[in-house]
């Protein structure tokens, strides 16, 4: 399996261009099963996760194509209603193929996503929004069939405003007649980047004045283009390595809006930084990093995919920094690796309590998750020394082009798999 090789202390200086976002993405490419109609993607991020969901589409029934970052979805056939545990294993965001297929056959049988490293993940709120709109869930063996003889509109409250089930339940009511209300909705960017493309294909959804979304079923919907949104989080996240090692760094091709309380935090915690339309320069900063206490909460709030790279950040700070992380149960894995790396973190239940140190010194880590293994990367960047990342296949889910990314702002760092390469 690869390896990151970080040879640490120097500082990120230039220009890194962000792409698409993994996860608007992801749900954009499932809901192309709503429509027979060939669709066209441009700014798709070339990741594992996108391809295990190209995977997917091609098991269910469809055709795709990949270059260049846009992707191509068209019929290839009937389209089976039922996915194999081989594939949702992979990849939790499979289990949102169950609202097209419930929208377009009434039934589809899927393994149920088990939990992850950050926490057990359950999906009681998609399938509660399913029953509302008439269908029957029943769970047996690991896997989940959801049916219904005739699906109806309805009114949904979700019970916290999840991310996958406001997804899931939009992209089943899109088809289903009359006017479905969703409350308590998430409100991330990649909703809106979501619904935007539903609205292209031919769905009919609106927010109403108290933030809820409002969908008028239609009888079919059509195949329709998009570019995809700029990522937030990969855009924070580097945006958090160039503070981290005092750079000096433009973020291009971004949506600063879509990282309102980062740019807050970073300027609270000592940053200078400029703020355009589609950038955000980072100024290079010898000074105090002030500690903060930060809380994850659903958008606008801190980005619970940011907290492992903030993590890091406060690592170096001149105080006692705080972070609760409020969304999972367990997003605190990157922190023992930290401290390997001199870091001196303590952490009990949510709360992580982060006393700042000189330098962090390099290691040989292991990351458990996709944010984690950036924070990884990141204190590799910062520490003096050789770091060796294991598990690496963790961070390609999520960042396209690290290492070419990362060199061109001046990082040594470099990719290797002790099976194959005699480095
Ligand atoms: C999406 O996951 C993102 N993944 C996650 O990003 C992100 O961390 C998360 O939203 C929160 O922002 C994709 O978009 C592919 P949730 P999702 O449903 O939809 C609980 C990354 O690093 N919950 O909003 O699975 C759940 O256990 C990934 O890119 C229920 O209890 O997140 C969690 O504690 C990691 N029941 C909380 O809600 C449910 O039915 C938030 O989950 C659904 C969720």
């Amino acid at each position: 399996m690869d390896r990151l090789l970080i040879r640490g202390g120097k500082k990120l200086n230039g220009t890194v261009e962000i792409s698409g976002s993994k996860n608007a993405a992801l749900p954009i490419l499932v809901a192309t099963l709503l429509t027979d109609e060939p669709c066209i993607l441009h700014r798709v991020p070339n990741l594992r996760d996108v391809r295990t969901t190209l995977k997917i589409l091609e098991y269910l029934g469809k055709k795709t194509t990949y270059q260049n970052n846009t992707v191509t979805v068209e019929a290839n056939g009937k389209l089976k209603n039922d996915l194999p545990y081989e594939l949702v294993k992979q990849m939790r965001a499979s289990f949102w193929v169950a609202g097209p297929l419930l929208a377009r056959f009434h039934e589809a049988q899927i393994p149920l996503p088990g939990g992850c490293a950050i926490g057990v993940r359950p999906v009681d709120i998609h399938l509660k929004g399913f029953e509302k709109m008439g269908a029957s869930c029943q769970t047996e063996s690991g896997n989940v069939l959801i049916r219904a003889e005739k699906l109806n509109s309805a009114k949904i409250v979700l019970r916290f405003p999840s991310v996958g089930a406001t997804q899931n339940l939009l992209m089943c009511a899109c088809l289903v007649p009359g006017e479905t209300v969703l409350e308590n909705v998430a409100k991330e960017p990649e909703i809106d980047d979501v619904i935007a493309f539903l609205n292209k294909m031919g769905a009919n959804i609106h927010a109403d004045d108290k933030g809820r979304l409002i969908v008028h079923g239609v009888n079919a919907l059509h195949g329709a283009e998009h570019t995809v949104v700029a990522d937030r989080i990969e855009s924070g996240s580097y945006m958090l390595a160039a503070a981290a090692t005092r750079g000096e760094v433009t973020v291009k091709n971004c949506v600063p809006e879509h990282n309102a309380i980062l740019l807050e935090d970073l300027q609270e915690a000592g940053f200078a930084l400029d703020i355009g339309e589609t950038f955000v320069h980072v100024h290079s900063y010898e000074g105090d990093i002030k500690p903060l206490r930060i809380r994850t909460a659903p958008y606008p709030g801190f980005a619970t995919d940011l907290q492992a790279p903030w993590m890091t950040l406060m690592t170096l700070c001149c105080g006692t920094a705080e972070i609760d992380e409020d969304i999972f149960e367990n997003r605190f894995m990157h922190a023992p690796e930290l401290v390997r790396m001199g870091a001196d973190i303590a952490t009990e239940k949510s709360l992580a309590r982060i006393t700042g140190v000189k330098t962090l010194s390099a290691a040989h880590v292991q990351a458990s998750d996709l944010r984690g293994g950036f924070a990884l990367v990141m204190a590799g960047l910062c520490a003096n020394g050789e770091t060796e990342i294991e598990r690496v296949y963790h961070i390609d889910r999520g960042y396209e082009n690290l290492e070419e990314k990362l060199t061109r702002l001046g990082a040594d760092i470099r990719r290797y798999n002790p099976d194959r390469d005699d480095f």
